[in-house]
């Protein structure tokens, strides 16, 4: 009997080619698929994951495949899912439950199947996952020892479970490691939000006022991105730091109701609620678009728009005019879920090589520990550092090494003033 479900099997050889296309650029990943096919860490281990079916996601179950994992698969949103991708891991025996355009219950349809096969670790990418397993299904816990948590969205929610001592297993916050938020959130975002943007609408970038809700590691690299293209980026923000540190890049800083008046692209990568709300909406130009690259799809505040208008009709994929009640239109791109992988296809390979590497040790790490307490754990730096060495000498660049007299003098105190 099939035990799985997903748009078409038969889109499975397209799959296969874009999981081998995106393996091409993810060397680090396919270095430690090697070591895991030589030494079996996760041999008879059932793994549960929630992350997003893409053909890198596809790279990184390949690589706990050949560690002798067992797995279950569901998206981390209902729109991210590249059919072709899951129809091809189906057939490497991978239990998955995804494909694109779910409703809210049948996504979460597809988390309860990923919890029915009793994963011994679960790997998660905004914590609806764990947060399943911690709420309705608690009679999985006992068999779980760990897990892996992909995205700050996550790694927050999850420290709200530890802080009021909800959370029952350790979990690894690979967010957090440095080969992950540098450059994955940073130059990924960047670069695949414009993408998003650009698939769904095609526009000119150039000249445009481009407003960057939250100047985190997602909002500095879009920002940043946004600048090159010619756009005259606007940042939003609520924390002093990162505003002054957004105006000292050359941005302007503004509140996002003043912002609101002279914006012609607004796009959220807060992890926050509500930033743009109705009040915004009614002051914004004729033909605003708005976008949200943040994990869930309450940044831009859908049911305010609702309201305010009097029509909405589908312009082209991942593109909704609503027509306000005075005449105004404003756009919504990938009914304000992540842009970047719902209108495009997420991050490219070669940073998800990174993220997916930290996963990947990140599991084993968990795999051959003793059981750790319940408790949200930074990645083990030996792991971040193991990941940028590999990368670098997968791009084939070489760095200097400390010589002995400057370790010495690194971890003295007495040499000051010469
Ligand atoms: N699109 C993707 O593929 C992708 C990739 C990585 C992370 N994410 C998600 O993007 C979101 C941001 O991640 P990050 O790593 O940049 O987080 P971060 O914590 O580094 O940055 C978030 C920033 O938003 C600011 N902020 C919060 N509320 C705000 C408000 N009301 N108005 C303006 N600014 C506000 C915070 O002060 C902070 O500087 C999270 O939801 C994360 O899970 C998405």
């Amino acid at each position: 009997m099939q035990d799985f479900k997903v748009k078409d099997v038969s889109l499975a050889p397209k799959g296969s080619l874009q999981i081998e296309w995106a393996s091409e650029h993810m060397p680090v990943l396919c270095q430690i698929k090697k070591r895991f096919a030589k030494e079996k860490p996760f041999k008879d281990l059932t793994l549960g994951a929630c992350l997003h079916v893409t053909k890198e996601t596809g790279v990184l179950v390949e690589t706990l495949l050949a560690g002798g994992a067992r797995i279950t698969l569901c998206g981390s949103n209902p729109l991210s899912t590249q059919d072709e991708v899951a129809a091809a891991l189906t057939e490497k025996g991978v239990k998955v439950f995804a494909w694109r355009g779910q409703t809210t219950e049948e996504y979460y349809w597809c988390v309860e199947r990923a919890i029915g096969h009793k994963p011994v670790i679960t790997l998660d990418d905004g914590a609806d996952l764990v947060g399943a397993i911690h709420s309705k299904r608690t009679e999985a816990l006992s068999n779980i020892i760990g897990g892996t948590e992909e995205t700050t969205t996550g790694v927050l929610r999850l420290r709200a479970m530890e802080k009021t001592g909800t959370l029952k297993y350790a979990i690894i916050a690979v967010n957090d490691a440095y080969t992950k938020y540098l450059f994955d959130n940073r130059y990924g975002t960047g670069q695949s939000t414009i993408d998003g943007i650009l698939r769904a609408t095609n526009i000119l970038l150039a000249g445009k006022n481009f407003v960057v809700c939250g100047y985190g590691w997602c909002g500095r690299g879009l920002a940043m991105r946004a600048n090159g293209m010619g756009a005259n980026v606007i940042v939003t923000e609520v924390n002093p730091l990162k505003a002054l540190e957004a105006a000292m890049n050359g941005f302007r800083v503004m509140p996002i109701a003043e912002a609101a008046t002279v914006g012609d692209i607004f796009v959220t990568t807060t992890g926050d609620i509500s930033v743009i709300r109705k009040e915004h909406m009614q002051k914004m130009k004729d033909g605003a678009i708005l976008a949200n690259s943040g994990h869930f799809n309450v940044e831009i505040n859908i049911k305010n728009l609702e309201e305010l208008s009097a029509s909405k009709r589908n312009i082209r994929p991942n593109l909704d005019e609503y027509k306000l009640g005075d005449g105004r239109r404003i756009y919504l791109l990938a009914d304000g879920r992540l842009v970047n992988l719902a209108s495009a296809e997420g991050h490219p390979a070669e940073v998800m090589d990174m993220s997916f590497a930290n996963q990947a040790l990140g599991v084993e790490y968990l795999a051959k520990s003793e059981k750790m307490s319940p408790k949200v754990y930074p990645v083990p730096k030996e792991i971040d550092e193991t990941v940028a060495r590999l990368k670098l000498e997968a791009m084939k660049i070489k760095i200097d090494q400390l010589t002995g007299e400057q370790r010495k003098y690194l971890a003295t105190w007495e040499m000051g003033t010469t």
